[in-house]
Parts: structure tokens; C-alpha cells; sequence
């Protein structure tokens, strides 16, 4: 029967020889999804935070992994995410060293929890320059690599690093998010738009919505809810995100078994957003 017939099953969340670009790779969640990348087969995962270093250290303990497909390579690209500048700056970087892209993480966001009544605006305007206005300005500069090898057959990918406080309510009191979590709910809807401009030139796009997991971003707000193990223990799954749960959704969504996923969110947080009663969903 035809449908017992899957295609090459074997390679269906493989990323032979793709070629990815990680914003905030260096660390966090975007560091666990370029290991993804690499371990599924990438042949150039492109990692890019603002600090110099801090790509150079990612990319070596990258280069380090033990299970890397031959002459696969994490290649450091500094650029400053928020600023066009910035965008246009890693683009012409990245440009030297491949003439299309298949695999676009934007992934590099910013927080900021200060109370209601002093939340300052250039706050608020940090965030949404990062996290939205950044996000659709490196969507739209990469755009032309993407489109390079893309097809309806092996579509290319962009996937957005959304968040569960996108889709319910961030934190609110002492340290609300309010910016995050409105940045992070318009990032998702970008997201949607862009899939329905971007799928008839043959790139998808996602966004993934995490809960806690943590990260140098989200320890501070983890210790200050009652620290991980007790934040942990509310879960449904009695416990936050990992890395494997990140690496799981980020190669599903840019390997085959995903190239018919477009404008979709997804959550990983174990369920929480959907706790009954729980309308403080954190990050
Ligand atoms: N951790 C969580 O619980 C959680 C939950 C939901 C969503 N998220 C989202 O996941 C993404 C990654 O967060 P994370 O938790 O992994 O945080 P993280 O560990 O603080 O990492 C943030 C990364 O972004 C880079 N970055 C920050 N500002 C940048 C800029 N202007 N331009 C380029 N790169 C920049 C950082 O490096 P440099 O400092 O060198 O620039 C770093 O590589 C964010 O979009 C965040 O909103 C996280």
C-alpha cells in the first residue's frame, strides 16, 4: 500500500550538508539548536552574537563535538542583531564564505523585568528592536540566500525563537515583561505573515515558543519564581527544558520531516502554558 511507503525513512530529520545561520548561537537555547544543526548533518552552522569572543568560544566547543559529519564546521560571525547596520554587517560575513543558506535562526532576543508604573520606555524600545524589528530585518536580508537552493520540494527554513509568553501572559508585578511578552506575541504573528509572503518563494517559517528553560537570560527571573527545582516541580512534566528539547523541535522543523510545517508556533514547555489556573506563565 502507498501509504506504508515513506520516503527514505532513514534521512527524514536529516540536515546533510545544509547551511545554517544562528543568531545568539553563542550561548543558550541558540547554542543547543547550532549543536542540533551540526550533529544532524550541517556542513556550516554561521554563529552570531555581539561578542567576538563568546562566537569564537562557541564555535570551538562546537568544532570539538566528536560525532561532526566530515569537514562540517561552526564559523563565528560577531554582529550586533538589533541594528540594520548590524543585520547588513553579518549578512556581507556570512556572504564571503557560501552563496545561499538553507537554515535561518532567528534566534537572539532580549528581556527586561522592571514594574508597570517605572517601566522605562527605552526598555520597551530595546526589546522590540531586538526581538521583532531585528528578527524581520534579518528574515528579510537573508532572504535572497534562502531563496538560493529553495524549492517546494526541499524547502528553506526560518525558524523565529518565539516564547509561551507570546501566546499567554508574561510575567506581571515587580519584574513584569511587559515588552517581552508583547514582543514576543508580535514576533509570532510576524511569523505567520512572513510564512504566507515566503512559502510560494520556497521557504517556510516557524516559530518556536519556549518555556523555562535555563539560561543566562532566564536565571535571574528562575531564582527570583522560587528558584528551578521549585519551578520545575509546578510543571506539568515536573521539570523545565532541556537542550534535547530545543535540538528535537529546531531539526524537526528545518529537516525534511518538517518542510510542510509553515506558519506554525510551537510550544515546548511542557504542557504549562494550558495549567489550569496558571495564568503567570514565566519568560
Ligand atoms: N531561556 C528561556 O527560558 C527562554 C524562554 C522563552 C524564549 N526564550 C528565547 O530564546 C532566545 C535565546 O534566549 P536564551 O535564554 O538562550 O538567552 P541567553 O543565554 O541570554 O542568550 C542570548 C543570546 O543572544 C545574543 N544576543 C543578545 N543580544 C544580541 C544582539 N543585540 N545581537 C546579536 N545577538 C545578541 C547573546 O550573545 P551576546 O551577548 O554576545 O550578544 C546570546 O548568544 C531569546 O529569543 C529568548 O527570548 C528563552
Amino acid at each position: 500500500m502507498a501509504e506504508a511507503q515513506l520516503h527514505d525513512f532513514p534521512s527524514l530529520f536529516s540536515l546533510e550538508g545544509k547551511v545554517a545561520v544562528v543568531t545568539g548561537g553563542s550561548r543558550g537555547l541558540g547554542l543547543s539548536a547550532a549543536s542540533a544543526l551540526l550533529q544532524a548533518g550541517a556542513q556550516k552552522v554561521f554563529i552570531s552574537s555581539r561578542k567576538p569572543a563568546a562566537c569564537a568560544s562557541a564555535c570551538a566547543a562546537l568544532n570539538a563535538l566528536p560525532n561532526l559529519r566530515p569537514g562540517a564546521r561552526a564559523i563565528p560571525v560577531p554582529a550586533d542583531a538589533a541594528t540594520l547596520d548590524g543585520v547588513k554587517h553579518l549578512l556581507a560575513q556570512v556572504s564571503a564564505q557560501t552563496d545561499h543558506v538553507d537554515v535561518l535562526l532567528a534566534n537572539a532576543g532580549a528581556s527586561w523585568g522592571e514594574a508597570f508604573d517605572t517601566h522605562p520606555d527605552g526598555a520597551f524600545a530595546k526589546v522590540m528592536d531586538l526581538n521583532v524589528r531585528g528578527v524581520f530585518n534579518v528574515i528579510r536580508e537573508f532572504a535572497p540566500l534562502l531563496q538560493k537552493r529553495a524549492s517546494a520540494k526541499d524547502p528553506s527554513r526560518v525558524v523565529i525563537t518565539a516564547s509561551v509568553a507570546g501566546l499567554g501572559i508574561g510575567t506581571l508585578g515587580k519584574q513584569g515583561t511587559y515588552g517581552y511578552s508583547a514582543s514576543k506575541a508580535a514576533v509570532i504573528h510576524l511569523g505567520r505573515n512572513l510564512a504566507v509572503e515566503l512559502g510560494p518563494r520556497g521557504i517556510t517559517v516557524n516559530s518556536v515558543c519556549p518555556g523555562f528553560f535555563p539560561s543566562k537570560m532566564s536565571n535571574g527571573l528562575l531564582e527570583m519564581s522560587g528558584g528551578a527545582e521549585a519551578l520545575g516541580k509546578e510543571n506539568p512534566m515536573r521539570r523545565l527544558g532541556r537542550p534535547e528539547d530545543i535540538a528535537g523541535v529546531v531539526v524537526y522543523l528545518t529537516s525534511r520531516a518538517g518542510a510542510h510545517v509553515n506558519g506554525a508556533a510551537i510550544e515546548v514547555d511542557g504542557g504549562a502554558l494550558w495549567q489550569r489556573g496558571q495564568l503567570d506563565v514565566k519568560l
